[in-house]
């Protein structure tokens, strides 16, 4: 059984008397430990995927399960719990709270895991200890995604889904965060699922997940990835 298992979802939002069918029968793995990178266009569905994936939204049908865990049955309250506790999610823009410091943007997701890292170490550990109290409009777009990631991190989750992570971002700053997500796989083991429409991170990738209209339309495996700095895109 694969750590990561998506099988046979759906997904359908329903708009007054239409009907649209953002995810239609997706079917996916992804190991422990891998990079996987799920890629598609514009409407494809990816955020709809990563959303469920991250007990954010529920499946209309199928099965998602992460571990030992049926993510598409567990209650709403099951679904906090996961949400805590498993999963770390970085969005496109950042979303740190603006009153709080870089620090205290980690601690407040540290406090609520029951198995949290430090929040100083991790925020070293992205490079940002010498920024730790300036508040995000003081720190550059980059900065402000790396902190994103260092409160993702911080929460030590089974799981760490990045939307979009370097949409907002210039190419350099970019491809500084793709390496600190490839890092953060291969140094500490842990699954991490970027979504993105950017093909150049299909080379960094242990897994690639296609997505066309709703499906997955091919699922591969990288033998050799490719180190994040030496991608151009
Ligand atoms: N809450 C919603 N209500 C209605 N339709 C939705 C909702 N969320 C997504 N959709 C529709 O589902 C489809 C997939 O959307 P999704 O956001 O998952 O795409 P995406 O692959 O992330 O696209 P992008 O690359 O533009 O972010 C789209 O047609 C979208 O309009
Ligand atoms: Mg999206």
């Amino acid at each position: 059984m694969a750590f990561v298992e998506f099988r046979d979802v759906t997904k359908t939002y329903r708009m007054g008397d239409v009907e649209v069918r953002a995810v239609d029968g997706m079917t996916f793995d992804i190991e422990r430990g891998e990079l996987a990178v799920i890629v598609g266009p514009s409407g494809a569905g990816k955020t709809t995927v990563l959303n469920m994936l991250g007990g954010m939204d529920s499946a209309t049908s199928g099965t998602i399960r992460l571990g030992d865990r049926v993510v598409s049955s567990l209650s709403e309250r099951e679904l906090t719990q996961y949400r805590r506790h498993d999963i770390g999610f970085v969005f496109q823009f950042y979303n740190l709270v603006q009153n709080l410091t870089a620090l205290e943007n980690v601690e407040l997701a540290s406090q609520i895991s029951d198995d949290p890292l430090p929040a100083d170490e991790v925020l070293a550990k992205v490079g940002l200890a010498e920024r730790a109290d300036n508040f995000p409009a003081q720190l550059s777009g980059g900065e402000q995604q790396r902190v994103a990631i260092a409160r993702a991190l911080a929460k030590n989750p089974k799981l760490l889904l990045c939307d979009e992570p370097t949409g907002a971002l210039d190419y350099v700053t970019g491809k500084q965060i793709l390496r600190l997500l490839q890092d953060t796989a291969r140094e500490t083991g842990r699954t991490v699922a970027i979504v993105t429409h950017n093909l150049a991170f299909t080379q960094v990738a242990d897994r690639v997940i296609r997505v066309r209209e709703g499906r997955a339309s091919s699922v591969e495996l990288n033998a050799h990835p490719a180190d994040a700095m030496s991608v151009e895109w």
